[in-house]
């Protein structure tokens, strides 16, 4: 790669901010661009200690607006992209799937245009995507999710981002555009909106309110520390081949009610109540409509074609991040207040 002015989407969101305070810290030659609409997911207060960094720049705008896109690759010279920018949470896709079309997919094709509008294809430029597993479907008892496992998403979230993937692909194809996806699976660790799984459990734990449990909490998931995939997003940035996809996961595989089971033992000792206390706040809620039984990742090609591998254990990980959310009630406060009080009772009802 010869000049690396690098424009990030999404960089105020929960893994934007880790992917953008990596680059920040460990590239000070690069300049690296933060474009984010702060939706109600984004939030500046996540990158707070990079914000006044020399290489580092921050730009509020929406990447469904065109023109805004293409003035951000014109005026600023993008020479390669990292993009994470997307509406991220399988629920609100449930309830409104517009959103999701409109950032996940119109947003990627902005982002794509104006790559090819600027980019010479043999110029040394690049285009990573950052996906999810989704895209793959739901897996049976025993298989994993390789590279090759065909598309088969089921909610909204998971096609919008299907979708976005076989864009970037496409223009690969057809324009020669250098491109490389990741499809990587759960994350969890500090900053993550208290809408997905485990933020959500840790605050109703902490405020001693039940933990909802979809179903009979037997879906399994596959974790990773988001720290471990920042790290593979810089290893496939800088080695990845162009026009191929990594798939990125933790080896890790938890039922839900495992995972929370473990987490509410995490909880009584960090809280100092007594073995048992905070299970019994678990409570089992109407299923999510489509819910996908099992996802779980082989990420053999990236581990053993640019070898990375994921550095923490789970509960060693679970408990960093059980910490961060004990020590950052203000953070919590800030992000659960507002526009979060009302979804968050259209989906559970009121907190007791
Ligand atoms: P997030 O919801 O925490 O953050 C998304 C960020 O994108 C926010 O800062 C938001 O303001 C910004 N954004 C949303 N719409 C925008 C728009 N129209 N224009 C500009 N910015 C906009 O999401 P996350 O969990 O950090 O996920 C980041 C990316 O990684 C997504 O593409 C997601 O599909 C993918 N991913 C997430 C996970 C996971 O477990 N969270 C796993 C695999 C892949
Ligand atoms: O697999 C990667 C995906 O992981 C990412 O692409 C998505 O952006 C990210 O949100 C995440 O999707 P999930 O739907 O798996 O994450 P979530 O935290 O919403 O849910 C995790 C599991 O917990 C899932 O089986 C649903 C269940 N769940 C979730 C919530 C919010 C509950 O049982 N209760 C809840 O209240």
């Amino acid at each position: 790669m010869k000049d690396k002015r690098l424009l990030i989407t999404g960089g105020a969101g929960f893994i934007g901010s880790h992917v953008v305070r990596l680059f920040v810290n460990k590239y000070p030659e690069y300049q690296i661009y933060n474009l984010d609409k702060l939706t109600y997911a984004g939030n500046l207060e996540n990158i707070a200690d990079i914000q006044d960094a020399g290489n580092y720049e921050f730009i509020k705008g929406d990447i469904v607006d065109r023109s805004t896109v293409s003035t951000v690759f014109k005026d600023l010279n993008i020479d390669h992209v990292i993009h994470l920018a997307a509406e991220s949470h399988v629920d609100r896709s449930i309830e409104d799937p517009m959103a999701f079309i409109e950032t996940n997919i119109i947003g990627t094709m902005n982002l794509l245009d104006a790559a090819r509008e600027s980019w010479n294809a043999d110029d040394g430029h690049l285009f990573y995507h950052v996906s999810t597993d989704e895209v793959y479907g739901s897996l049976g008892k025993d298989d994993k999710f390789l590279e090759s496992t065909p598309y088969d998403p089921q909610s909204p979230y998971s096609a919008s981002k299907a979708s976005s993937d076989h864009l970037v692909r496409a223009y690969h194809n057809t324009y020669g555009l250098s491109v490389v996806i990741s499809n990587c699976s759960n994350n969890y660790g500090s900053h993550q909106f208290p809408e997905k799984l485990i933020p959500l459990a840790i605050n109703n734990i902490k405020n001693q309110q039940k933990i909802p449990i979809y179903g009979k909490g037997e879906n399994i998931r596959d974790w990773l520390f988001v720290e471990d995939h920042a790290e593979a997003i810089d290893t496939i940035f800088h080695n990845g081949q162009k026009g191929e996809t990594y798939n990125v996961g933790g080896n890790n595989e938890w039922t839900n009610i495992g995972l929370i089971q473990l987490l509410c033992s995490i909880m009584d000792t960090k809280l100092g109540r007594k073995d048992g206390e905070s299970a019994e706040l678990i409570s089992f809620v109407k299923d999510r409509a489509g819910h996908d039984l099992r996802y779980a990742i082989d990420s053999s090609k990236l581990q053993s074609q640019l070898g990375w591998n994921p550095s923490l254990k789970f509960e060693e990980g679970l408990e960093k991040t059980v910490d961060w959310y004990l020590a950052n009630d203000e953070w919590m406060s800030g992000v659960t207040s507002g526009s979060y009080k009302k979804y968050y009772e259209k989906q559970y009802g009121a907190s007791e």
